[in-house]
């Protein structure tokens, strides 16, 4: 009773710890109650303008002023970014979230673009604010017959975070949970290219508007573009080939696919537009009649002002609704139609079209279901998701307990690793299989491991590198012989072309188990961390590893190094920030590890999976006093901290495997292991009686009481 008591406790604080990072999320799920998670969102990152107009009879030569022929000054909304963010708010009409990032500026204009922003709806809470430079600005000055003079001042549209690391942090923010992310170029290159890593790490799509600074698209730009948008002259600049009628402007397209594009999305303004793959035009769609004509004619082109924000945004509201745009007409119609309402209407904002606006622009057959319907359909899906009893999570088990109590088992053979593999493959409800390396692998053939997996119907999981003793004991990745090191990066790169031929689904894992220490005094810790950062970046970038993920795994405390230089789940996250390879550097939490660093894991898990770094979890149970590790059946010891995080790893959407680290040392392994994946299931399905009962609501008002009652209601 008093643990029980102890580690609600804990877990409270836990949450609501959890909850106050979480804030933006957790407030937008308060307002829809029905719903267990917001409709993945639309990110737009890119810049913002203020935009200054004045009318004049002509604009100043040089030395000469002009007098404005209009006494007043037009002050609006501008810029690439907040365009698309605002004409993507009027499409999805409250659907779902659409988010901008951008940078404000220290002056006045800032909370005119910022209202103007939230009052059409989008969320600008992961905007910064630069203190010193004005927001970015346009001044414009307009002729009589509509031709624009203008100056454009980049104010704080050029000062984002100089630090990367935040850089990257608000990007892998913005883009968790996303649908589809936007992305212009008027702001720096760096920037687009850290929210396109982040993004394809969270695998959402991109969608790339090639207008804004005229110079060539980074080459990993260009790459990770799911679909890259210039319109005509865009498409000229870039590839300084002429565009003027369709087969010159396909060639261009190829010549951008050549270049590594996916998807080359051309508008041709009245030719309509098209989309050009490896193969050629994959989709073209027309322009749609413009509106404003009389009664069954045809209205005239106003204002070409953000037509193309007003294209680019409806598109990726089309993909974040789940239309593949190249097989399905009604994506680039719903485009069309935006941007052949845009340019009816003069200024930019408001030329943007609200979703009926767009929608009667097309014809009957081709309109998309309305949002509202479709959010609500991806909200009814989530919910089930949560509801749903079923666990989708795939389950190992340690290899080498298989190695205990070899009298209980009939196979007979001798217990060595390809034995190990066909006595785990008689274990009830375990699909995947970890290996060692180099010690399980290390002079096997490929062929021969994938044939034993095979036969006894499993998988490959991870690859777990355990660094041999006689060569790192004073320390793998922090080692201060920068031969060690090297040596320590060849066994990484070594795990990962074994996950490679194995394709191992959870990559490699890396327990450093040498990279602590004994005495105080004994190590530079700035050092050995900083060398740390370093060697396992090396590890990052060998050849070998290049797309496998890697993750890993710290310990607290172990006999080869009684402090580790990793000690907790802070540290480690620490550690994936200075290591910086989002989505390919991220950790794998082990359950018991958690215990002895003296930590909740269901609050461990929940942090780490807001980062965006939760690879893997090792689950197993232990008394927290007693040997090193324990290593018992999961959920044997702490009951309720282990449903707490099943459903923690259900909430967060985890979908790495479930892994069992246990040390069967006197059971029958076999049975120990199917216990355990019985125990994970039944977890898994009072959590989702839990989400069903309304836990969500308890733990945002701390309810303990409510909260032991509910748990007690699940063993009755
Ligand atoms: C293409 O877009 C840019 C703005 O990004 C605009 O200045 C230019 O006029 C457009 N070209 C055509 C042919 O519409
Ligand atoms: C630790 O090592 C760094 C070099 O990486 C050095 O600059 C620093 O002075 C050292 N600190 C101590 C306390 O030895």
């Amino acid at each position: 009773m008093a643990t029980w008591r102890v580690f609600t406790r804990t877990v409270y604080t836990a949450i609501a710890v959890i909850i106050l990072i979480a804030s933006p999320d957790v407030s937008f799920a308060a307002e829809q109650p029905s719903c267990g998670a917001p409709p993945p969102h639309i990110v737009v990152v890119g810049s913002v303008n203020v935009d200054l107009t004045v009318k004049v009879a002509r604009p100043p030569a040089l030395e000469e002023t002009v007098t404005a022929t209009d006494p007043r000054v037009s002050v609006a909304v501008g810029g690439k970014g907040a365009n698309q963010a605002v004409a993507a708010a009027r499409l999805v009409a409250g659907s779902r979230p659409v988010r901008f990032v951008g940078q404000f500026g220290g002056d006045s204009h800032a909370s005119m673009l910022e209202q103007e922003l939230v009052a059409n709806g989008v969320d600008v809470s992961l905007s910064g604010r630069h203190p010193d430079l004005p927001s970015g600005t346009g001044l414009v000055m307009l002729s009589p017959g509509g031709e624009a003079s203008s100056v454009v001042v980049g104010g704080a549209n050029s000062a984002w975070p100089e630090n990367d690391d935040e850089l990257v942090s608000t990007m892998v923010r913005a883009a968790r949970g996303a649908a589809v992310m936007l992305l212009q170029r008027e702001v720096p290159d760096r920037v687009n290219l850290a929210a396109a890593a982040a993004a394809k790490a969270a695998g959402v799509p991109i969608v790339v508007d090639a207008g804004g600074v005229d110079a060539p698209i980074p080459a990993a730009l260009l790459e990770a573009a799911d679909y890259l948008c210039p319109n005509e002259s865009e498409l000229a600049r870039l590839t300084r080939m002429p565009t003027s009628t369709d087969d010159e402007a396909v060639a261009a397209g190829l010549e951008l696919v050549a270049q590594g594009a996916k998807r080359v999305l051309v508008t041709l303004g009245a030719r309509g537009a098209m989309v050009i793959g490896a193969t050629g035009v994959i989709a073209r769609h027309d322009a749609l009649p413009v509106p404003g004509g009389e009664v069954g004619k045809v209205g005239e082109v106003v204002d070409g002002t953000a037509a193309g924000d007003a294209f680019r945004a409806a598109l990726a509201v089309a993909v974040a609704e789940g239309v593949d745009v190249v097989k399905d007409s009604r994506g680039l119609a719903l485009a069309a139609a935006a941007g052949a309402h845009a340019v009816s209407v003069p200024g930019a904002v408001p030329s943007l079209p609200t979703r009926d606006e767009a929608e009667n622009l097309i014809p009957e057959h081709r309109h998309l279901p309305a949002p509202a319907l479709a959010a609500t359909k991806a909200c009814e899906e989530t919910d089930a998701a949560l509801r749903d009893d079923e666990c989708p999570l795939r389950f190992g088990s340690r290899l080498n307990s298989m190695k205990e109590r070899p009298d209980l088992w009939s196979g007979r053979e001798r217990l060595d690793v390809l034995g190990m593999v066909r006595r785990l493959g008689e274990v009830e409800g375990i699909d995947l299989v970890d290996f060692n390396y180099p010690q399980h692998l290390d002079g096997r053939k490929p062929k021969a491991v994938t044939g034993a997996l095979r036969a006894a119907g499993l998988a490959a999981g991870a690859v777990a590198v355990r660094f041999p003793a006689s060569r790192f004991r004073a320390g793998a990745f922090t080692n201060p012989d920068p031969s060690v090191r090297a040596a320590a990066v060849d066994v990484v790169a070594g795990a990962c072309a074994w996950a490679r031929s194995l394709d191992a689904s959870a990559g490699v894992i890396v327990w450093p188990q040498f990279d602590g220490y004994d005495y105080h005094l004994q190590v530079n810790y700035s050092d050995a961390w900083r060398r740390g950062v370093g060697a396992i970046r090396a590890a990052l970038d060998r050849d070998e590893c290049e797309g496998v993920k890697v993750s890993y795994e710290f310990k607290p405390t172990d006999p080869s190094s009684r402090f580790a230089l990793v000690p907790s789940t802070a540290a480690a996250l620490a550690l994936v920030r200075d290591v910086n390879r989002p989505g390919r550097f991220g950790l794998t939490l082990d359950a018991g590890h958690l215990v002895a660093a003296g930590e909740n894991p269901a609050q461990s898990a929940a942090m780490v999976a807001d980062a965006g770094a939760l690879f893997g979890f090792h689950l197993g149970d232990v008394h927290s006093k007693l040997a090193a590790e324990d290593g018992l059946a999961f959920g044997s010891v702490h009951a309720p901290g282990a449903l707490e995080l099943v459903f923690w790893l259900r909430a967060s959407g985890y979908r790495g495997h479930a892994y069992f680290d246990t040390f069967p040392e006197a059971e029958d392994p076999t049975r120990e292991a199917a216990y355990n994946v019985r125990a994970f299931k039944r977890m898994w399905s009072w959590a989702a009686r839990l989400e069903r009962d309304g836990i969500r609501d308890v733990l945002l008002n701390h309810d303990a009481m409510t909260s032991l009652e509910m748990q007690e209601g699940l063993i009755a």
